[in-house]
């Protein structure tokens, strides 16, 4: 059973108010099971929402006076892009009205001079990138999940993806952001300035706040020229600190050219071809394969660089054979290498993941120690008697960025009390962050004190008490009843504008003392 009393008469108003059929699921007045089922369930399939209702505004005006409604009648709501996030942030866990961005798909303008995108925030990333391509620019970050992730969701999570390398992060490429506070307020900071040091830079706290204090709308971007040369090259090692070695020789030699650096272990890419049946790029196996991108203007100045760099590592056998893509074709293939990883992980029926920073000399150590303490536990196995499949680690070397996989026959809960606590301590010891780009979520919520200091968390929640005046209106000793914050001094409650409760007896009392008390404080202020 729900707590948010989501009526008929809730229903009608959003009926009204968004004026299509089209724009609302309406799953309080009739059964729509399967047409709310995409947005109950998350691409790994390993959360799970109830919503009843699911709203599709068309603009800004419109998520604004579904928030504004939503605000003054207790209702919450999760934001909900492309639903590719791997961290379960967009799913209507505890019920909310899920707010979708899918019809807020306009391409508003487009400077070719500057390069500046406004765009709205429910455009498909891959969309924008051809309509980019078109006029030879693109948008300044790639991941594999581009052809359903929106460019708001983007924002939302901070996305790193393929070519943080070479790019930077979204906190330096976005130029402005317009954006839907929990009341209604609309924030309209959809600057097209490149500088603009007036007073805080306020944008920067929607970017990889997933949701948690407004929903993004609008979305201001500095994309750079598209590279008019891309070499693509994969090799075969035959350890880790070659791998390391040969990343640095790639800035050395490479420097402006290098776009992307990527690690997979032996591991990942044997199950690539195993679900793919694809033949693998190279002839004999490897513990350890990166794939280099260079990317720039002058295609003999980048073929003389990297040919450069290949004949060094060769020389100095940090790699043990290599291949370059000679055409599109060729370069599609070898990033499909990579870029196809997630995908195939999910073949047995589960997979663990977690995303992490870690310093580069030890960004594999974590992967080795998972397997041994899976192993020494007789988890790990090639038939249906072992819960798990395999351990493996890809990720963003270029970024010191760790993707640490556990493929499973099936979520289990005895191999996940064997990875968590264990995988953030051991991250915690090494000063590295739980998350590095996939952000919080359900999914790590209650571990972010292994990557934030209290002080930070209190400021965090400020923040958010200060955006979200309904949460701010629950009295402090009720907000762990309504899991605002708080259920222990680590957790912080992200991903939900106005507040979250499980579906639980005692949590239903503590929300109906908390509504209670809100109503009395909104009578005395009348007064
Ligand atoms: P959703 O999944 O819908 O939402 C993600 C979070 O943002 C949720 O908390 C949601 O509530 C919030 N949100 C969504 N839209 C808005 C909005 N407009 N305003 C406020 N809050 C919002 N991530 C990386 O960082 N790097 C990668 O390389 C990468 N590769 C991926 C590859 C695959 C195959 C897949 C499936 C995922 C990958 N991801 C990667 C994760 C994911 O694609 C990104 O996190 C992406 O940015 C999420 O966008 P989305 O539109 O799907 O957001
Ligand atoms: C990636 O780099 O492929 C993504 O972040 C997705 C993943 O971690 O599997
Ligand atoms: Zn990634």
């Amino acid at each position: 059973m729900s707590v948010w009393k989501l009526n008929n008469s809730h229903v009608q108003y959003f009926k009204w108010l968004l004026g299509s059929e089209s724009a609302v699921i309406d799953g309080v007045s009739k059964d729509a099971t399967a047409d709310l089922e995409a947005f109950n369930c998350d691409w790994m399939r390993k959360y799970r929402g109830h919503t009843k209702l699911v709203l599709r505004p068309r603009s800004t005006g419109e998520v604004s006076r579904i928030m504004k409604y939503c605000s003054d009648n207790m209702l919450a709501v999760v934001p909900q892009g492309g639903n590719t996030g791997l961290v379960g942030g967009s799913i209507p866990v505890f019920d909310e009205i899920v707010v979708s961005t899918a019809r807020l798909n306009n391409i508003r303008s487009f400077d070719e001079v500057s390069g500046v995108l406004v765009a709205d925030a429910g455009c498909i990333l891959e969309v924008v990138d051809r309509h980019l391509a078109e006029r030879s620019y693109t948008f300044p970050l790639d991941l594999g999940a581009k052809g359903s992730c929106h460019i708001g969701g983007n924002l939302a999570t901070n996305a790193g993806g393929l070519r943080l390398l070479r790019y930077g992060s979204l906190h330096g490429n976005v130029l402005g952001i317009e954006a839907v506070l929990p009341n209604g307020t609309v924030v309209d900071e959809l600057s097209t300035l490149r500088k603009n040091n007036t007073g805080y830079d306020l944008k920067q706290l929607f970017i990889g706040a997933e949701g948690t204090i407004g929903i993004i709308t609008g979305v201001s971007i500095l994309c750079p020229q598209r590279p008019k040369a891309v070499n693509v090259a994969y090799f075969g090692l035959e350890n880790f600190e070659k791998a390391r070695l040969a990343f640095r020789e790639a800035k050395r030699h490479l420097s402006e050219v290098l776009s992307a650096f990527e690690l997979m272990d032996g591991g990942s890419q044997d199950l690539v071809e195993k679900v793919t049946n694809n033949r693998p790029p190279l002839k004999g196996k490897y513990p350890f394969y990166c794939l280099i991108e260079t990317s720039g203007s002058n295609k003999e100045h980048d073929d003389e660089k990297l040919g450069g760099y290949l004949e060094f590592v060769l020389n100095e056998h940090l790699i043990s054979d290599g291949v370059l893509a000679q055409d599109e074709t060729q370069v599609r293939s070898l990033w499909s290498w990579r870029e196809g990883i997630p995908e195939c992980l999910g073949h047995w029926g589960g997979v663990y993941k977690y995303d992490v920073s870690i310093p580069l000399p030890e960004l594999y150590q974590l992967v080795d120690d998972t397997r041994a303490r899976l192993s020494s536990v007789g988890l790990i196995g090639d038939d249906e008697n072992f819960p798990v499949v395999g351990v493996v680690g890809y990720g963003h070397m270029g970024d010191s960025n760790l993707h640490l996989n556990v493929s499973t026959r099936g979520f289990d809960k005895e191999v996940e009390k064997q990875l968590e606590p264990f995988v953030y301590e051991w991250v915690q010891k090494r000063n590295g962050s739980i998350s590095a780009e996939h952000g919080l979520g359900i999914a790590k919520k209650p571990f972010i004190g292994y990557s934030r200091s209290h002080k930070m968390l209190n400021m965090m929640k400020d923040i958010k008490n200060l955006y979200d005046p309904v949460r701010r209106a629950i009295p402090d000793g009720l907000s762990t009843v309504a899991n605002v914050y708080n259920q222990n001094e680590h957790v912080f409650q992200m991903n939900s504008l106005t507040g979250r409760i499980c579906e639980n007896e005692i949590l239903q009392v503590g929300w109906y003392l908390a509504t209670r008390q809100l109503e009395r404080k909104k009578k005395l202020r009348a007064r």
